[in-house]
């Protein structure tokens, strides 16, 4: 039906989620059925618990997201999907379920890139959003920054040469110990530690470049550890995570000042799970709002994956007439 109401799935990783989704800005449902508790255990994602969980849960989440938007499957306008980047079982799950409901109802199917509908979720937190706009997409797979000259297109300023920001966080807790994902818990952490306890290096942070680079930090967080232990010397864990933290912070918080003085933005937008880094946002707001730039980014509830910023991707490339086929296949290694 043409009324621009399009189901979006989301299964590249650890949650099953479906929703639908209005022109690409307002969310009628968006059903996330989480299997952290199912992984943590194993101090990571277990690809093939992943693929079973999502077999399980893909039909009662996408039954859950049209009960909630009060639609049935004959009132969608198209179904959109993730085919790439994440795990290839679970994104198989999505593709098959989105590929049968769009055969069924004749709708067309819309293959959506993770990432993408990580950024996009910032246009359905913030309405009136538009570009031109400067980017910074930072996630456990990806470190992007990206300059929007207007909506539906972007260009790929610059990107991570080694491992992700949100890789750096999740190793270094892993190391000490503090449980997964690392992120949130590091980001706790850090208001109780001391921010110049410990001198990180800033990788690249002095290169006329818009690329990042975190394995050197990793490794020097994992060799600072080392030494501790070798030493006999206690670890303060606070102190290491705040310095750490402040370290990717600052690498983070450079790129982005230069990208908004180069273009000329007015606008910054965060996207990806470490985009709800409380540091991150904090010292990223106080030194764009010297420049007259306002920061957006999008609430917790839509930072992490969910299938409502697929969706509102899958709206804007429905309106450009892109559509994909139903030999779509999972893409794991999908890059923007
Ligand atoms: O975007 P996301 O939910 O999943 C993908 O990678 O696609 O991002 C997850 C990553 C993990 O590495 C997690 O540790 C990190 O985001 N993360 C954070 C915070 N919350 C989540 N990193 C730093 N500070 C946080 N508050
Ligand atoms: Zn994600």
């Amino acid at each position: 039906m043409e009324n621009g109401l399009i189901l979006g799935i989301e299964s590249s990783c650890d949650e099953t989620s479906a929703a639908v989704v209005k022109e690409g800005r307002e969310v009628l449902s968006n059903v996330v059925a989480s299997q952290v508790d199912w992984h943590r255990k194993f101090g990571g994602v277990v690809p093939e618990i992943a693929s079973r969980k999502h077999v399980e849960l893909i039909n009662p989440v996408l039954e859950q997201a049209l009960k909630e938007a009060e639609v049935s499957f004959e009132d969608l306008s198209a179904v959109a999907v993730t085919y790439g980047p994440g795990l290839v079982g679970g994104l198989l799950v999505g593709i098959a379920a989105a590929k049968s409901i769009a055969y069924a109802q004749q709708i067309p199917l819309l293959p959506i890139n993770h990432i993408e509908g990580h950024i996009y979720s910032n246009f359905i937190a913030h309405k009136d959003l538009e570009a031109p706009l400067v980017c910074l997409t930072v996630s456990g797979g990806h470190t992007d920054l990206l300059y929007f000259k207007e909506l539906g297109t972007y260009q790929i300023l610059g990107r991570t040469r080694d491992d992700a920001a949100g890789e750096a966080f999740d190793k270094v807790a892993k190391v000490l110990e503090l449980g997964y994902p690392g992120g949130p818990i590091i980001d706790s952490l850090v208001g109780e530690g001391d921010p110049t306890a410990i001198d990180f290096p800033r990788p690249l942070l002095t290169e006329d470049t818009y690329d990042f680079s975190f394995s050197g930090l990793k490794t020097a967080v994992l060799n600072y550890i080392n030494n501790q232990q070798q030493r006999g010397e206690e670890i303060n864990k606070a102190d290491l995570a705040a310095s750490f933290q402040q370290a990717v912070v600052d690498v983070l918080t450079a790129r982005v000042i230069k990208a908004v003085k180069e273009k000329k933005v007015g606008k910054v937008i965060l996207a990806g799970g470490v985009a709800s880094n409380s540091q991150l946002k904090a010292e990223l707001e106080a030194k764009l709002a010297g420049l007259d730039v306002g920061l957006y980014y999008p609430p917790p509830k839509l930072c992490t994956d969910n299938a409502a910023m697929i969706a509102s991707v899958g709206y804007y490339h429905y309106q450009q007439g892109i559509r994909g086929d139903y030999d779509l296949n999972a893409e794991p290694n999908l890059r923007l």
